[in-house]
């Protein structure tokens, strides 16, 4: 055991794998007494999807007060401080060499404990943070901009992935649908704002149904054909469907095969791992069509969805799980960045 760990320990958490600063601060890794997030979103939503340079220099300048924000909530700033996480993974490299490079050397400077973090662990473990209650093990599905994955968190602390996407993420299928049908980024929100008064059956997408696995770039390219069938006259002078009842209906028929296909391989996913307790997180769990599937397909199991601010991607999270691998491992030596991680123990 550390001797950071002890009762009334606090941990600062520094997360900055894709495109928000974030850092938090936890007491005994539950409490959470501070989460600031400085969004990026503004900076990328010219471009349609986050830019990897821009995000990486954005934190640059972003990190240092956006850690002192945090600290606020502690009388003696830094020296109240026990221990320190962050994210090492998966992420864009230089946005991770950002994170970890100011925890590091904050950490080596103070002769605090330092761990690296799964990004996907901490998204897991935004659960507890919604559902003090919930034990492992427990099936979670990552749903995100970046990840797609049905993953088994073990009572021993142990990550077993159990289904991961073969190509796009969710998360990202929507921005790129979004963005064929002309309705900005992020594309979650905007699909989900005209899905409302679109009706999927008028543009039937194909549904995917694959074993231990998720592909959704079919999905995508099912959305650019059905846009470019209806002929040039139906678009406008950047190849969007001019008719708002047309865009609604796509957006509502991919939608409805997104949600179908997270679903039904959650469900496979339970039913392997045998797991009595269900998690869904990341940013496309903000979806209500989603919440709404998952809610009536696992009726009758724990299922915990957390609120939308723990579902996007923040510090808090990386928190609960750096606390809970400090506890389990101690601290790391050296910290690297690792973009593509896959051990999320
Ligand atoms: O977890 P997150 O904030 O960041 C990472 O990608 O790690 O997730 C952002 C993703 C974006 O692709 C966004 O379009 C999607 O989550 N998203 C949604 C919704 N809100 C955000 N997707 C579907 N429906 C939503 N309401
Ligand atoms: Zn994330």
């Amino acid at each position: 055991m550390t001797a950071a760990l002890h009762t009334g320990g606090l941990l600062l958490a520094i997360e900055t794998s894709c495109d928000e600063t974030a850092a938090a601060v936890l007491r005994d890794g539950q409490e959470v007494l501070s989460s600031v997030v400085a969004s990026q979103v503004a900076l990328h939503a010219p471009h349609g999807g986050v830019v990897p340079d821009l995000a990486a220099r954005s934190h640059v300048r972003a990190l240092e007060p956006t850690v002192r924000q945090a600290l606020a909530v502690v009388p003696d700033g830094w020296d109240g401080i026990d221990a320190v996480a962050v994210t090492r993974g998966p992420g864009l490299v230089g946005c991770l060499a950002v994170g970890i490079a100011f925890a590091a050397t904050a950490a080596r400077a103070r002769d605090l404990p330092l761990v690296g973090v799964s990004h996907i662990a901490g998204h897991i473990h935004s659960a507890r943070l919604a559902d003090p209650t919930l034990e492992a093990p427990f099936c979670a599905l990552v749903a995100s901009g970046g990840h797609t994955e049905c993953l088994l968190l073990e009572a021993d602390g142990e990550i077993e992935v159990l289904a991961a996407t073969r190509d796009d993420a969710a998360g990202e299928a929507f921005d790129k649908a979004a963005r064929l049908l002309g309705l900005g980024y992020p594309g979650g929100p905007a699909i989900e704002r005209v899905a409302d008064a679109g009706d999927p059956s008028r543009q039937p997408l194909p549904r995917t149904r694959l074993d231990g696995a998720f592909s959704f770039s079919g999905l995508k390219t099912a959305v650019r054909y059905a846009v470019r069938d209806l002929g040039p006259q139906a678009l406008d002078e950047h190849g969007v469907p001019r008719d708002a009842q047309t865009v609604s209906d796509l957006a509502a028929s991919f939608q409805e095969a997104a949600v179908m296909q997270l679903v039904d391989g959650l469900e496979a996913a339970v039913e392997r791992s045998g797991a009595a307790r269900v998690v869904v997180v990341g940013g496309v769990a903000a979806n209500q069509a989603l919440r709404k599937a998952v809610m009536g397909r696992f009726a009758g199991m724990q299922v915990v969805v957390p609120p939308l601010a723990l579902c996007t991607d923040n510090a808090a999270m990386i928190g609960v799980a750096g606390w809970e691998r400090l506890r389990r491992r101690g601290p790391d030596t050296v910290v690297t960045a690792d973009p593509g991680l896959r051990d999320h123990t």
